[in-house]
């Protein structure tokens, strides 16, 4: 049965800071708390799959320092399959992820190993993907590595998720292989070339999107909630209205649950409602993996 998930991407060590607003250009700013998280985008939308009891596997790759130890330990204590992360010479992936006090955030992302990823790594997941159901990717690894790997996945009969996150220059040629596209309202005003900043426009874009490429593009809209399009039928889903404690790994836990709902029978839209719950979740309590909910959570 094809119903594994894979999961080619980034790891990064977060170093989470809680401040008060966003800085102006020139001011330093003083952070009021601090935690180091294991992150990065692949590998909490792994680890969100895994949770939810997927079986789950990450190809990746990480230094062979201390926080690369921490990464691939955590994500294996949460049942990812890491024998596909590599070790290089290079550091470890790391992020510094701003907290502000309504629960939004932005990060710095520093590539490090996961920009050493090579051709080779995919090759060592094709066995894999023999039996997996879909494949998911981001932008925190090389672009010609994201391409090599969405061609390896199509021919092994794999659904492919693409996160275009952080958004990055990436061909309609590309975008058209890959069967679900998922942007936020940033990255989606990347790619339209003007701000995405409504549910309305997120809609009309999303429409557009879907019937230029044929496949099945996807928006988030933070506390909004998501819009859907696939195969002509256009959805807004609503966010649950919960208190946001952070919002770190908000958007990977989403990617996560829409993997566990497809390889669960249920369609594109039953996917993303679910997915919108346990991002919901993920929201109320700190931290990226570790905010993540189980089956047993969400009841
Ligand atoms: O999506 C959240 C993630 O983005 C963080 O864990 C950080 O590592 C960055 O990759």
């Amino acid at each position: 049965m094809k119903n594994k998930v894979v999961v080619i991407g980034s790891l990064n060590y977060d170093m989470i800071m809680d401040i008060p607003k966003m800085p102006e250009i020139g001011e330093n700013m003083l952070a009021s708390a601090v935690s180091f998280a294991a992150g990065g985008k692949g590998a909490n939308q792994a680890v969100q799959a895994a949770k939810l009891g997927m079986e789950t596997y990450m190809a990746g790759c990480v230094g062979k320092d201390n926080m690369g130890d921490f990464l691939v330990d955590t994500m294996r204590g949460y049942g990812v399959n890491v024998d596909h992360v590599r070790r290089t010479d290079g550091i470890t992936g790391m992020a510094a992820v701003n907290s502000l006090e309504d629960g939004g955030v932005f990060a710095t992302i520093v590539k490090g190993a996961n920009f050493e990823m090579t051709k080779e790594d995919v090759d060592g997941m094709e066995d894999l993907m023999e039996s997996a159901g879909i494949v998911i990717l981001q932008m925190e690894i090389p672009q010609g590595i994201n391409r090599y790997a969405i061609d390896k996945a199509k021919a092994h009969g794999c659904k492919v998720l693409m996160n275009a996150a952080p958004a990055a220059p990436f061909s309609e040629d590309d975008i058209k292989k890959c069967d679900i596209f998922v942007v936020n309202e940033v990255e989606a005003g990347f790619y339209a070339g003007k701000a995405i900043d409504t549910m309305e426009k997120a809609e009309k874009e999303a429409k557009e999107m879907s019937d230029r490429l044929g496949n099945t593009i996807i928006i988030t809209m933070g506390k909004e909630g998501a819009v859907v399009c696939s195969q002509g039928r256009t959805e807004k889903i609503p966010s649950l209205k919960v208190k946001a404690v952070e919002t770190t790994g908000a958007g990977d836990s989403f990617i996560g649950a829409v993997s566990y709902g497809l390889m669960n029978d249920m369609d594109i839209f039953d996917a993303c409602t679910f997915a919108t719950r346990c991002s919901a979740v993920t929201v109320c309590r700190p931290g990226a993996q570790r905010a993540m909910p189980t089956l047993q959570d969400l009841k």
